[in-house]
């Protein structure tokens, strides 16, 4: 039975052309068992009708702060009542009230009263989500405790094709799912007092000015693993080369080269009690960067590459006693064959494999399916999921370790099996 059954869900759905996706969400929660209230905001009823909303949620879809005479106070018996507040999609225009407390409406209303969980699923032009001002909202409603479904890569409206669009139905049930189930534990603070250390996204090797070697990497994978950390009471320092967005209390190091990477973890790892290596780094560099952009008219070049240094194996050389080494391997054949491989040859005390070939896994997805093999032969399968619940996975597994890692890691999503 999904986690959402019985759930009262608050559906907002803000004025932007993906509100038409927002239907399919309705349809989802209800199928899932949720109880749908949607709220949607004026702008919102130009993309797509109430009635639509109230055909198929709980109950009629509102619209606004006064008009409904049922309910006297709509919005603090919708905050009240919530067990989740989710707005897909979500507006520049409804982040910017939300994170400055402006609440003109219902939807806005409805998200500064309630104690629930918000998840939010925004939807914009490219501009508009990399625009500072956007780009603060977002981190700052994060390192409140707001949750984020991020929007995908692809085509928006007016034929344009960028970062801006609203995840599919599907991510964004499975990450309301995903919320519903972990908000279930209880809170735990199993990090309070040691220091993580975790890297994130895929590293870029110049060959000019203009030009680079690079990876699909986007450093959701690692990023969400620093924002659970943080939550889970870690200090944590993140290296990464992604430029999402981090808690306002983790410590990040941006970089952009395998070399700076190296320089970065080697720097910040002797202290700390976990170093997680998601990031995918180049294994191969450049022998020399152009100083001027190569010209084509120069013909076909050739780039000499030398080895980068593998900066987990160095880790894993001079690994001190307490210390938890995590590996990650971006795979396409041979998965678990070849990750038991690099868990030993790096000296990891944990692998976390995911077949980057297979649909909504591993690169660029907000959601990843993993195996975590440690040492002891043992493995945990984490069925597909948001990256945060695969997150939590890790730190579990990690957490198993530091214990001694005879006792079962506490996770609570993988299903464990060990190998004889
Ligand atoms: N890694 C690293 N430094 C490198 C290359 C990889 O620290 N120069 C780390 C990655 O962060 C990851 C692990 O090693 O945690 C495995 O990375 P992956 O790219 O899957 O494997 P490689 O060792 O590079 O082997 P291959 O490319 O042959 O799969």
């Amino acid at each position: 039975m999904s986690e959402l059954a019985g759930r009262r869900v608050v559906l907002g759905v803000s004025g932007g052309i993906a509100a038409y996706k927002a239907v399919e969400v309705c349809r989802r929660l209800v199928d899932a068992g949720a109880h749908v209230a949607p709220v949607m905001t004026e702008s919102a009823t130009n993309f797509v009708g109430a009635t639509t909303f109230s055909a198929l949620a709980s109950e009629p879809a509102r619209t606004s702060l006064f008009a409904d005479s049922a309910t006297p106070i709509p919005h603090t018996q919708l905050a009240q009542t919530a067990d989740l507040v989710l707005v897909a999609p979500c507006t520049a225009k409804v982040l910017s009230a939300y994170a400055s407390g402006y609440s003109h409406d219902l939807l806005t209303n409805v998200l500064i009263a309630t104690r629930a969980p918000v998840l939010l699923c925004p939807a914009m032009h490219t501009e508009m989500w990399e625009h500072p001002a956007v780009v603060d909202n977002v981190a700052l409603l994060r390192s409140r405790g707001v949750f984020f479904v991020d929007p995908e890569v692809g085509h928006l409206a007016g034929g344009d094709v960028g970062a801006g669009r609203l995840a599919d139905p599907e991510t964004i049930v499975a990450a309301a799912e995903a919320l519903v189930r972990s908000l279930d534990r209880d809170p735990v603070s199993d990090f309070e007092g040691k220091t993580i250390l975790v890297t994130a996204g895929g590293t870029r090797e110049p060959i000019d000015p203009v030009r680079f070697l690079g990876n699909r990497s986007s450093g959701k994978q690692g990023h969400a693993i620093a924002e659970e950390a943080a939550a889970r009471g870690a200090k944590v320092r993140l290296v990464t080369s992604s430029d999402l967005t981090a808690p306002a209390d983790v410590e990040v190091t941006r970089v952009e080269t395998a070399a700076e990477m190296r320089a970065a973890v080697m720097a910040r790892s002797a202290d700390a009690d976990v170093v997680i290596m998601a990031a995918a780094v180049a294994d191969f560099t450049p022998a020399s960067v152009s100083e001027d952009k190569i010209k084509k008219s120069d013909g076909v070049p050739s780039i000499d590459l030398v080895p980068t240094v593998d900066i987990l194996a160095a880790l894993g050389d001079n690994k001190a006693p307490q210390q938890v080494l995590v590996g990650f391997a971006a795979e396409t054949t041979d998965l678990l064959a070849n990750a038991a491989e690099k868990l030993k040859a790096k000296n990891a005390d944990l692998l976390v494999a995911n077949n980057v070939a297979e649909d909504g896994v591993g690169f660029e997805h907000d959601t990843n399916e993993v195996v975590i093999l440690s040492t002891d032969g043992r493995e945990i399968h984490v069925p597909l999921t948001d990256k945060r619940s695969v997150a939590r996975a890790v730190l579990d597994a990690a957490k198993g370790c530091q214990d001694g890692g005879t006792d079962k890691p506490a996770n609570v999503l993988g299903a464990e099996r060990r190998n004889t």
